[in-house]
Formats: structure tokens, sequence, C-alpha cells
């Protein structure tokens, strides 16, 4: 029975709030530190803005569509969430962008700066990240 619940557990993918240094560990781990040119506190910074680190935040737009996870990620371009019409440039349901299973989302967060926009596709980088110094998101993590 004690196994029972050990599988169950490890089998659900759960929503997680990560502390600042923490992600940014994470994402250096998945090589997101000079990914395309965008330095570790970019990712960290608009991460903070898109969704204060939680994978589980999830908000919805004006035109229909939603955004998903830690980097709130738009259905309208990036994943399926099976309501409307979607490129799904990312090639997933946009539930996997809402997992501790962070690979997922940081897979299609490099699919997303790829596009000619870049990191510049977020609008919170653009308002919040943007031309600022960022020292302090990274500050203290040890990396
Ligand atoms: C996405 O996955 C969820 C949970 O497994 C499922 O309920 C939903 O039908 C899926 N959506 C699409 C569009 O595949
Ligand atoms: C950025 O801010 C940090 C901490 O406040 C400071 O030490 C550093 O000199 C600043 N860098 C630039 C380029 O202004």
């Amino acid at each position: 029975m004690r196994s029972l619940v050990f599988l169950l557990f490890v089998a659900v993918a759960n929503a997680r709030v990560y502390s600042r240094c923490e992600w940014a560990r994470v994402l250096k781990n998945y090589g997101m530190d000079g990914y395309r040119g965008i330095s570790l506190a970019e990712w960290v910074c608009l991460s903070k803005w898109e969704s204060n680190y939680n994978t589980a935040a999830i908000n919805h737009n004006t035109d229909g569509s939603t955004d998903y996870g830690i980097f709130q990620i738009n259905s309208r371009w990036w994943c399926n969430n099976g309501r409307g019409r979607t490129s799904n440039a990312c090639n997933i349901n946009c539930s996997e962008l809402l997992t501790d299973n962070v690979g997922v989302a940081i897979n299609c967060a490099k699919r997303v700066v790829r596009d000619p926009n870049g990191i510049g596709a977020w609008v919170a980088w653009r308002n919040h990240c943007k031309n600022r110094n960022l020292s302090s998101y990274v500050a203290g993590c040890g990396l």
C-alpha cells in the first residue's frame, strides 16, 4: 500500500511556486543563461512579472486566448487548449505548461524566442525588464 501511494504521488504532475533563486538555478540547468543571447536575469525578471514564479498561473485575455504557466505562454500561438484557433507552435497541450515538469515550459519559451520578436514577445518583459539593471534578479543566488 505504501508503494502504491508513492507511485500515485510521483505520477501526478504538481503545480509549484519557485523562489527566485530556485528558479534561476533551474533555468541555468536547462541552458537558458545566454540562450539566444538572453541573460539569466532577463528570464528571471520575465517570470517574476508574468507569473511570480508560479507554474499554475492562468490568465484570460480579451481576445479569447489564455496565458499559461510560469512564462504565461499564449494559447493563440504556442499551445492548444481546445478552445479557438491556435498555431500551437510548441506542439503541446497548454495544460502541460502548468506542472512542475518545467522542461516543457522551458522548451516552449526557447521556441518563442527563436521567432523574430525574441523575448520582446512578452509584454511584462517590455514593461518591467527591458533596458533595466536586472542584477537584483540573480543577486545572492550563487550562480
Ligand atoms: C489537454 O490535457 C487535458 C488534461 O489531460 C485534457 O483534459 C484536455 O482534453 C487536453 N486538451 C487538448 C486540446 O488536447
Ligand atoms: C546594477 O545594480 C547593481 C546593484 O544595485 C550595481 O552594483 C551595478 O553597478 C549596477 N550596474 C549598472 C550597469 O548600472
